[in-house]
């Protein structure tokens, strides 16, 4: 569709109604908004049921504000609610993952029975190796089904986990070790990005160094590249894990034994190690899964495209779907590894029914044009997710048409790695669906849009999304820093958790989300804080001043943009100001990870501040989005925006 066509079309028709034959079969009843209103907590307890329990709870939540427990005096095992008793049910048969590798056919089914074996043996060598029932554990590792075992050996014996999305260099590996006290790691030699195979190992022996608290480090062979050794330290997985017992007896833990930490950005230069316990945790994840995307165990193959060093893939790769028992496919690469079709050959292969993936990875395959998919047999799709960021109509569109084929409902999932799973969402077979709108609370979550004092806000308003009342995959606080967990989510507004979210209610009372309120940049869907790329700026010598800005980017929804002032050394080096911008943009990849690059770097002779000192990024973000200025009165020097404005087109060094 043309961009005059989709205008005409939205004002015209603003929704799809769910089919009839969807609705018929639908896991979903519209009875479902009521009877979990009528009592919530209850509600969540009859949910809590879908759990294989070692002991049943016999109480739901606790609420001491802003810190809550579900289900406390209950105890259970995790790995066993994601493998062991699909097995005990008859269905060891079950693939629980089809493993798709970057390499063309390098492929691999792994049954439920097959990935019991594989999570004792795990379980057995964590161990042998000094693993202990509430220990932490680092897992930096690729796609590859032994990352989904890790982390389901550590709940099996009881310990943490906290995935280090592979993505992260070896500085950001450092800060969560060190934050969370992790004494053991996971990693691989290395992992496939395109082709090309990176280093992982090589990372965690730079991050290890610096710290002490590391005794092992257990290592799968996925590439084969060399990799330092330091023995005692390093086990080769198929040399401890392989040669262990396939059977495993489990341990049962209590209901809020921490069951993984997941570090995010926020609005400070270090990342906050959010964490999610067991019961409550997997209760949503469950319960949301089994929901929202409709899954029927026995038919559905899900595909959710996340990695799972995010939340995302925690939650709707690893506990939700094997908590449910469905059939997945688990894919190593990128979209166009082997080619732009990659995804749809999949899609096709493995006949999957159910797609959740990114609004930047939609509008990445939209510009690889309609004829790719619509040259694959995409007709075993049946429901579409989005999740990550905000929407665009026109992406929403394109999804529906030329993936869903106008059959699929799409599901636009608002929900956060502190949330644990899905708050907002529609439901298919009973909510209408429109093009950009996460539409209405999830049955049991209590969500409020609110202005600045904190009223609701009527219909056709907008305001700030909050949360008005505990659920059960809430975050039990931020490692090590219960101040922060207060301050950040729980002060803003008196009762309420603030999502840092803007949202509006439209006419008919659907949610619309509109992005960030706060200093948190959305970059492809991953979560990154202005002060954490400054802070990284101004980690390098040249660098004297650093102020970033996400910026509204039409692929990657938003984009980072840096203001820098250079050191006097900077300056008279005689280096040109391009190397020294292709430098600190390298520099920022390398510090944090490449998906924080900036997009442009500007240097300027100072930056806007008002008298006391602030930096105006409002200002830099209207500069940065070719905007006209707003108010420069308050600046020391109003004349810097200009020069800044002026600048900025000089240093068109945009990265395609
Ligand atoms: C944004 C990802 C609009 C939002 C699961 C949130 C969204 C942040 C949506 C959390 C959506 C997520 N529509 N915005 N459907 N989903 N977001 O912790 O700004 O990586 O606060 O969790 O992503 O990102 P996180």
């Amino acid at each position: 569709m043309v961009d005059g066509e989709l205008e005409a079309f939205l004002s015209e028709t603003r929704s799809f109604a769910p089919s009839s034959d969807f609705s018929a079969q639908a896991n979903a009843q519209p009875s479902i908004y009521e009877e979990a209103a009528a009592d919530p907590e209850a509600w969540w307890a009859q949910q809590a049921r879908r759990l294989t329990w070692d002991v049943e709870p016999t109480t739901a939540l606790e609420w001491t504000p802003p810190f809550a427990t579900w289900f406390a005096d209950g105890r259970l095992n995790a790995s066993v609610n994601c493998v062991d008793r699909h097995v005990e049910a008859g269905h060891g048969d079950r693939v629980a993952f089809h493993w798709v590798g970057e390499p063309e056919d390098d492929t691999l089914d792994v049954t439920y029975a097959d990935l019991l074996a594989r999570v004792s043996r795990a379980a057995h060598a964590l161990t042998e190796l000094g693993v202990r029932a509430g220990d932490r554990v680092a897992i930096y590792m690729p796609m590859i089904p032994e990352a989904v075992t890790a982390m389901l050996a550590c709940a099996r014996v009881g310990a943490a986990h906290s995935v280090i999305f592979g993505g992260f260099a070896s500085e950001a590996l450092v800060d969560r070790i060190l934050d969370a006290d992790c004494t053991f790691v996971i990693t691989a030699d290395g992992g496939y990005r395109r082709g090309v195979a990176s280093p992982l190992k090589a990372q965690v022996d730079a991050a290890v160094e610096r710290c002490a608290g590391v005794r092992g480090v257990l290592v799968v062979r996925r590439t084969g590249q060399d990799v330092a050794w330091h023995e005692g330290r390093d086990h080769w997985w198929h040399e401890v894990v392989d040669r262990q017992s396939p059977v495993h007896v489990p341990e049962s833990f209590p209901a809020e034994q921490p069951l993984f930490l997941m570090y995010t950005s926020g609005t400070t230069a270090r990342p906050k190690g959010i964490l999610h316990t067991t019961a409550g945790y997997l209760t949503h994840a469950v319960t949301t899964h089994y929901y929202v995307f409709d899954v029927k165990p026995e038919s559905d193959v899900c595909w959710t495209s996340a990695d799972i060093g995010w939340i995302t893939g925690h939650t709707y790769i690893v506990y939700g779907p094997l908590a449910n028992g469905v059939t997945q496919v688990l894919y190593e690469g990128t979209p166009d590894a082997g080619g732009r079709d990659r995804w749809w050959r999949i899609v096709e292969r493995y006949k999957v029914t159910i797609l959740y993936t990114a609004p930047t990875a939609i509008r990445t395959l939209m510009k690889w044009g309609a004829d790719l998919p619509q040259a694959h047999d995409l007709s075993s799709l049946r429901l579409l997710g989005s999740v990550g960021e905000p929407i665009n109509p026109e992406a929403w569109m394109w999804y529906r048409e030329y993936v869903g084929q106008n059959r699929c409902p799409i599901v636009d999932t608002w929900w956060q790695t502190e949330t644990g799973g899905i708050m907002v969402t529609p439901l298919p077979g009973i909510t209408h669906t429109k093009p950009g709108a996460a539409s209405a609370a999830f049955p049991g979550i209590s969500v409020d849009v609110v202005d600045n004092e904190g009223a609701s806000v009527g219909n056709g308003e907008g305001g700030y999304l909050t949360l008005s009342a505990p659920w059960p995959g809430m975050t039990r606080g931020i490692w090590g820093d219960p101040e922060r967990f207060q301050e950040t989510y729980w002060s803003r507004f008196e009762g309420r958790y603030f999502a840092g979210d803007g949202a509006k209610r439209d006419d008919d009372g659907d949610l619309w989300l509109l992005g960030r309120v706060d200093d948190v940049m959305n970059i492809s869907g991953h979560r990154l804080s202005t002060t954490e790329v400054e802070h990284a700026l101004v980690g390098h010598d040249g660098v004297a001043e650093a102020a970033v800005v996400g910026a509204s980017d039409e692929t990657t929804g938003q984009a980072i943009v840096a203001f820098v002032t250079l050191t006097l050394r900077a300056d008279e080096d005689g280096v040109s100001h391009e190397e020294i911008i292709a430098d600190l943009r390298d520099h920022v990849a390398r510090v944090i990870s490449p998906i924080a690059r900036p997009r442009q770097i500007v240097i300027t002779p100072d930056l806007p501040k008002t008298r006391s000192g602030k930096i105006m990024r409002r200002l830099l973000r209207d500069v940065a989005e070719h905007r006209a200025l707003g108010d420069v009165t308050t600046l020391t020097d109003p004349s810097i925006v200009g020069v800044i404005d002026t600048l900025m087109g000089q240093h068109g060094n945009d990265d395609e």
